[in-house]
């Protein structure tokens, strides 16, 4: 796998589905780059892909959106208003992680240290209007 891709949106299935066949390694994705860089837009294709039906809208002030696909929980985290890590506690963050979990997670610095599984991490930069690039990179 080429672990830089430019895209422009409107490739952003054929990366998506890219990203997606990586992603069946692991049960984390971390989400990083700057606001309004991508991250909810990507993890939104990413879903639809893994076969979510809903619509997907983005986490920021709910902090976490869980949607369900045959036997498996999908959470999608939003931590960018999370400002310490006891925060944390008070959304039960540990207890989102099991064996029939997938988790997405934008903003994931606070958390870092709370995740113990091995994750993906997509960095996400701002080419120009229409373009991003991401760059994969797994934690072992
Ligand atoms: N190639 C691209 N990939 C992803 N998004 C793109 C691309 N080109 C343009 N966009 C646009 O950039 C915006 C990204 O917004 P999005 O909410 O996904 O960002 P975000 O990183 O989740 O922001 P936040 O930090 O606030 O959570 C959308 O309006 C989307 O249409
Ligand atoms: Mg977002």
């Amino acid at each position: 796998m080429n672990n830089k891709i430019k895209f422009k949106l409107s490739e952003i299935n054929q990366t998506t589905k890219l990203i997606t066949r990586e992603i069946s390694n692991f049960s984390v994705v971390l989400l990083r780059g700057e606001l309004g860089s991508g991250k909810t837009t990507i993890v939104s294709y990413i879903l639809k892909e893994l076969g979510v039906t809903e619509n997907i809208t983005s986490p920021t002030f709910s902090i976490v959106n869980q949607y369900k696909i045959s036997g498996k929980k999908i959470n999608h985290f939003d931590l960018y208003r999370v400002k310490s890590e006891s925060e944390l506690d008070v959304i039960g963050f540990d207890e989102y992680f099991d064996d029939f979990s997938i988790s997405f997670i934008e903003w994931p610095e606070i958390a870092i240290n709370r995740i113990y599984e091995n994750y993906l991490d997509i960095y996400i930069k701002f080419i120009d209007d229409t373009t991003r690039e991401i760059t994969l990179k797994k934690s072992i």
